[in-house]
């Protein structure tokens, strides 16, 4: 298998964390150009902290994190620390980083990368926010044409929202960028509640990521934090794990299926604003623009990721 060039874009997050925590350990199919970090769960001084805790902790000091935009394109910032804690990442005791992040802008960065790499080798892959993506898409429009793919975590159609009873957190906080993104022609793959409420993280779970040494017993520590909240809002046996289904489908996406859809965001309602309107039964004549992940074979999911984790 070729190595996979990616950019990972994130607001760790206790589940971001792991995304990343799963893309540093695997090099075999994965090769991480830079971590960009974006204003969402918690301020971007923390998310880009937390970013390089996680660099520091795979001990992948190599891979430089960017800070990007503090703020979503053209509305205030919503953050959610009342799911991730004050630090972002609340349930692992980490230091801080010693590594400074790299020098200039993220959107630089992602820009930069892109257009002076290969045609269609770098993959993009969304889990926070889509501040800096849409961003740099405006500053660079033919980036899109340039990509390999857009992998994202955001949006929901079936599951309904988590944010608001129509809105998923990533999509809601920044649904201006969230559009110029849908609306860019790069191909997209999209990992959105729909799939991600079938990643339930569970006790066994919990217990095989304690037994895997420092950086597994970190991993049990922020997802025994993080996964309180949805366990006691949705009355489930475990909280979804949503950013890892990213880069776990870069490795293995035979774990997911989805169909080609028309996907548009809601951007002026105030009652479904961030909704992630999906065509499913193919009821317009609007393109297909997306590929709309719905199923995941969980037990698959975690056996990959426990596998990997156990690496670190
Ligand atoms: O709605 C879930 C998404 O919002 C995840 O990416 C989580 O980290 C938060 O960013
Ligand atoms: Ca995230």
């Amino acid at each position: 298998m070729q190595r996979r060039p990616i950019i990972i874009d994130t607001d760790p997050g206790q589940d971001d964390a792991v995304a990343i925590l799963l893309a540093l350990a695997s090099p075999e199919e994965l090769d991480v150009l830079g971590i960009t970090a974006v204003a969402g769960n918690v301020p971007l001084e923390l998310t880009t902290v937390n970013s390089l805790k996680m660099t520091e902790l795979a001990r992948r000091r190599d891979v430089p994190v960017y800070a990007g935009c503090d703020r979503p394109m053209q509305r205030p910032l919503i953050t959610a620390e009342y799911v991730h804690g004050e630090t972002g990442i609340d349930g692992a005791d980490l230091p801080e980083p010693a590594t400074a992040p790299a020098k200039g802008h993220a959107v630089e960065f992602i820009v930069d990368t892109v257009m002076s790499s290969e045609p269609g080798s770098i993959t993009l892959c969304a889990l926070g926010p889509l501040t800096n993506l849409g961003t740099a898409i405006a500053m660079q429009p033919q980036l899109t044409g340039r990509l390999a793919e857009i992998v994202l975590m955001g949006g929901a159609f079936f599951e309904g929202g988590n944010t608001t009873p129509a809105a998923e957190f990533n999509i809601l906080v920044d649904p201006d960028a969230a559009d110029i993104v849908f609306r860019s022609g790069a191909p997209i793959t999209v990992m959105p509640l729909d799939v991600t409420h079938q990643a339930l993280i569970l006790r066994r779970h919990l217990d095989r990521f304690g037994a895997l040494g420092p950086v597994g017993e970190a991993v049990r520590g922020m997802l025994t934090f993080y996964e309180r909240y949805d366990v006691e809002k949705y009355g489930i046996e475990g909280g979804p794990l949503h950013d890892p289904c990213v880069i776990a489908y870069l490795i293995r996406p035979e774990l997911f299926s989805g169909r080609a859809v028309n996907v548009e965001v809601e951007v002026n309602s105030t009652l479904t604003l961030g909704m992630t309107v999906v065509d499913w039964w193919g009821m317009t004549d609007r393109p297909i623009i997306a590929t709309w992940m719905r199923e995941v074979d969980a037990a698959g999911f975690f056996d990959l990721l426990l596998e990997r984790i156990g690496r670190l």
